[in-house]
């Protein structure tokens, strides 16, 4: 028997037993004639003790384990005479018997300890290694946690988790594909599914009108800290539901994961925040409405009066950092370096001091007098001791730059708190997005969104102005999931197409199998996915959804551990018909 107890479960209450337990060594260490060995395996460390005086030759054994070896133990628990209320096993210890090595270990590249200085690239190299830490054990025992508490909440609702294929069709609208070469269909692809979208749809068609499913998706986009090339998705679609019939059963979700994951209870419905709101006070379609610090536009107060600056601004826009007027200049300049760095893309700040005696100091005193300093104050709710920092520029490139400074304030400020949540849904976002470079719309949720039925008569006038049946579900600053109400109908679908500049066959062609779908009774529909990685790091409290993932990529999409992706063989090539062109 390899194994009575785990290395964790060891208590007071076994002081007397024999029993046998098998792990990883952590660490040895002697002390006069004794030997202590940590033995470690995912349900914790337990000390194991070789005495030389009883047990010379095991004791010599126990000397020459190194890190990592796979051993297994047998012997008596004894109390322990220093006792470590740091551990779970810590009242107790094992006085050995015999002693199994099961395995042998080279030694590790780095040291497997809670934190590890083994840097990310020898990290992703020993992934196996690196998951042997308790942080990653923790983040794989929550996702598995979530993802049973999904299908366990879903199921009772009645939702089919159900499969749809990986190897699809490749379509051009959102990100880039994967593709896959088809052998037994020379020259032709499949292509790995961004999402399941339309086949979720299908199956409302179908008349299974609850499905689920957690689902792997693939997009070839360029990476960050909260996008893997593979991820995961819980999603969802129902049938003969409006918008609010949806949020209804995925804030109900939202709150049940809550509460049974990290025991918090939200006693409110979450805000519905419309997009037209969330980006003129926040400039961010994802607001953290952890805090306020709400954007206060400025351009008619400040416009005009001889500040070239301001005078060439299209919009100019503040926030008010409450209690912050004693900013140092070295502070201040910080931030102005932070609001001119390229990614974010402001020429400069200006701020207004409020100071506490009810004057004003600023970068811009040659230009405005106290007076009209103060109606800034009081259309930004400023009280003395508060500081007032200022963007100006183009409208769009603006509110960017100033939600990032906002950000960076509320992060400053302490007002970003990991262990806070601040959930809410952004609603009614335009249907398309104009992109200058294709000359002509995009959707921008995705071509299946359905437009708000009181917008329909843009269609032909203003298209942009069309607002969608779309939704995302915030939390923290973060898009944790998105969805919509569809189109189901054959017409108002085609028209969709057209606005979207594709031809009559062109959408024949990439989405005839949905149109024809529809021509046989295609119910009301619509639904919502979430980002699981994105949800399993906001309860881990992790910038990075890496560490929730067991086998994530690089930032350059490669997988270091199995060195992927790599060339293929010549006869694969063959087979598949392919010949490659070197790039230039
Ligand atoms: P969307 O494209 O908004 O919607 O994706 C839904 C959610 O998936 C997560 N997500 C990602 N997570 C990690 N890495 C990525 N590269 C990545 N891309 C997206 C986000 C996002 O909110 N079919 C629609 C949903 C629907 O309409 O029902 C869809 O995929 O958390």
């Amino acid at each position: 028997m390899y194994r009575t107890h785990t290395c964790g479960e060891l208590r007071a209450s076994h002081i007397g037993q024999q029993v046998t337990l098998s792990g990883w060594v952590q660490k040895t260490r002697e002390l006069g004639g004794m030997t202590f060995v940590d033995v470690r395996d995912r349900y914790g460390i337990t000390q194991l003790v070789f005495d030389l005086s009883k047990n010379p030759e095991l004791t010599e054994s126990a000397r020459k384990l190194g890190r990592e070896f796979v051993i297994s133990v047998s012997g008596s628990v004894i109390e322990r005479q220093s006792k470590n209320p740091k551990m779970a096993t810590g009242d107790i210890e094992i006085l050995a018997h015999q002693l199994t090595i099961l395995n042998q270990s080279e030694v590790p590249p780095f040291t497997i300890e809670e934190d590890t200085d083994g840097g990310d690239e020898l990290r992703m190299k020993y992934r196996y290694l690196d998951l042997r830490r308790k942080p990653l054990q923790r983040n794989l025992e929550l996702r598995h946690q979530m993802g049973f508490e999904v299908r366990n909440f879903l199921n009772k609702e009645g939702f089919f988790e159900i499969e749809t294929p990986y190897l699809i069709k490749s379509t051009p609208e959102g990100a880039r594909d994967f593709v896959v070469p088809s052998r037994m269909n020379v020259n032709q692809f499949y292509a790995l599914p961004q999402s399941p979208q339309t086949f979720k749809q299908l199956l409302m068609v179908a008349g299974y009108d609850k499905y689920f499913q957690i689902v792997k998706c693939f997009r070839d986009e360029d990476l960050r800290a909260d996008r893997q090339p593979e991820f995961t998705q819980i999603d969802c679609e129902m049938s003969f539901v409006e918008r609010d019939d949806i949020l209804n059963v995925f804030e109900r979700l939202t709150k049940h994961l809550f509460k049974t994951l990290k025991n918090i209870e939200f006693d409110y419905n979450f805000q519905k925040m419309p997009y037209d709101y969330a980006m003129e006070f926040y400039g961010s379609d994802k607001p953290d409405i952890r805090f306020g610090m709400k954007f206060c536009e400025l351009t008619p107060l400040a416009k005009g009066k001889g500040f070239v600056v301001f005078d060439s601004a299209a919009y100019i826009a503040g926030i008010n950092a409450t209690g912050c007027a004693g900013y140092s200049r070295k502070e201040i300049d910080q931030l102005t370096e932070f609001v001119k760095k390229p990614q974010i893309g402001a020429k400069g700040l200006v701020y207004v001091k409020y100071e506490p005696d009810g004057s004003f100091k600023s970068s811009v005193d040659k230009f405005f007098d106290a007076t009209t300093l103060q109606e800034w104050a009081k259309a930004m709710n400023a009280q003395p001791g508060d500081l007032l920092l200022i963007l100006a520029g183009d409208k769009i490139q603006t509110q960017k730059a100033l939600c990032e400074l906002r950000l960076e304030m509320g992060e400053r400020l302490g007002l970003r708190d990991k262990t806070k949540f601040a959930p809410l849904w952004v609603v009614d976002f335009p249907l398309l997005e104009w992109n200058e470079e294709a000359k002509r719309f995009f959707a921008m949720h995705h071509p299946f969104t359905s437009p708000k039925p009181e917008d329909m008569h843009l269609f032909d006038s203003n298209p942009g102005a069309i607002k969608a049946n779309a939704y995302d579900l915030v939390i923290n600053g973060v898009e944790i999931g998105g969805g919509s109400i569809r189109i189901h109908d054959k017409a108002l679908q085609a028209k969709m197409f057209e606005a979207l500049g594709f031809t009559r066959e062109e959408a024949e062609d990439q989405f005839g199998f949905l149109m024809n779908a529809f021509r046989f009774g295609a119910p009301p529909h619509g639904g919502v996915a979430f980002g699981f990685d994105r949800f399993v790091s906001l309860f881990a409290g992790l910038d990075s959804i890496r560490d929730v993932i067991a086998f994530p990529k690089n930032n350059s999409g490669r997988d270091v551990m199995i060195d992927s992706p790599s060339a293929i063989a010549n006869t694969q090539l063959e087979e598949l018909f392919i010949s490659l062109v070197k790039p230039k």
